[in-house]
């Protein structure tokens, strides 16, 4: 099984981005399973059903969520219903939606499990043992398991690849927007990377109009940010996982920005 991961898609040259690259990605990795983090899709803040939709319709067979899951009052309408769809695991008991699915995707099944990290982010329950409790119950069950987990720091997203490395077939980190350059298989055969990036507008701050961030840093006054406009870049993973095993074999990145196709 190949898994293309896409990090976290940022307002509509985010969707933009997706909607060049993707078909493309398609032609390249045919039978791939195409997850992608959509947390920041509407203007930088959640997702909507016309959305989920959109990205659906380019083929996207996963989407998982991070800490703005709730920023769009109409994802408490559908976010029960989307059985492709994935909010923090560790969310308190009771969170509409769900922590972890099971996609098929052409005959082939994958466990997919979002998590979100504790560190500098709203206090929630613990990612670790949540997703213990979510490996005990489906244990025997699934060879192929993906997770992302939403995180701010770099170490508590390493120590969760330590954690579960051998139980699962990936972890992947999403949420700083920031490409990490430590791509690797772990000794017992999960796929690793701290983050995999962000695909929306290149030239400002974590996707969002720099001007704006510039004065909050430097004024420390209120500030509104808006999704910057602008040229795009698509960040991805792209991962192989052996289909008797669930292990990862190599885990790539992919780090495109729009100017390059210009060159194509
Ligand atoms: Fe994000
Ligand atoms: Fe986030």
């Amino acid at each position: 099984m190949k898994i293309v991961f896409i990090g976290d898609i940022v307002g509509s040259v985010g969707r933009n981005a997706v909607k060049t690259m993707v078909p493309k990605l398609k032609l390249k990795y045919a039978n791939a399973v195409f997850i992608a983090n959509g947390e920041n899709a509407a203007g930088g803040r959640g997702i909507t059903s016309q959305i989920t939709k959109e990205l659906y319709q380019l083929g996207i067979h996963g989407i998982t969520l991070g800490n703005h899951t709730w920023d769009q009052k109409e994802i408490f309408d559908f976010i029960d219903d989307e059985v492709q769809m994935v909010r923090p695991a560790n969310f308190p008991e009771g969170a509409p939606g769900r922590g972890h699915t099971v996609l098929k995707v052409r005959n082939q099944e994958i466990l997919l499990i979002n998590l979100q990290g504790r560190t500098f982010l709203p206090p929630i329950d613990c990612p670790f043992r949540k997703v213990d409790e979510i490996l005990e119950a489906a244990k025997g069950k699934y060879k192929h398991i993906f997770v992302d987990f939403h995180a701010e720091t770099t170490s508590e997203k390493i120590a969760m690849g330590w954690h579960l490395d051998g139980r699962v077939s990936a972890v992947v980190g999403t949420h700083t927007h920031v490409q990490t350059n430590d791509n690797r298989v772990l000794p017992q055969g999960t796929a690793y990377v701290t983050d995999v990036g962000m695909v929306g507008p290149r030239d400002g701050v974590l996707g969002m109009e720099r001007t704006a961030v510039l004065r909050k840093f430097t004024t420390q006054l209120p500030v509104r940010f808006v999704v910057d406009e602008g040229q795009w870049h698509f960040h991805a993973t792209v991962i192989d996982l052996d289909d008797t095993t669930g292990k990862a074999g190599k885990i790539e990145l992919i780090r495109i920005n729009e100017e390059d196709l210009l060159f194509e």
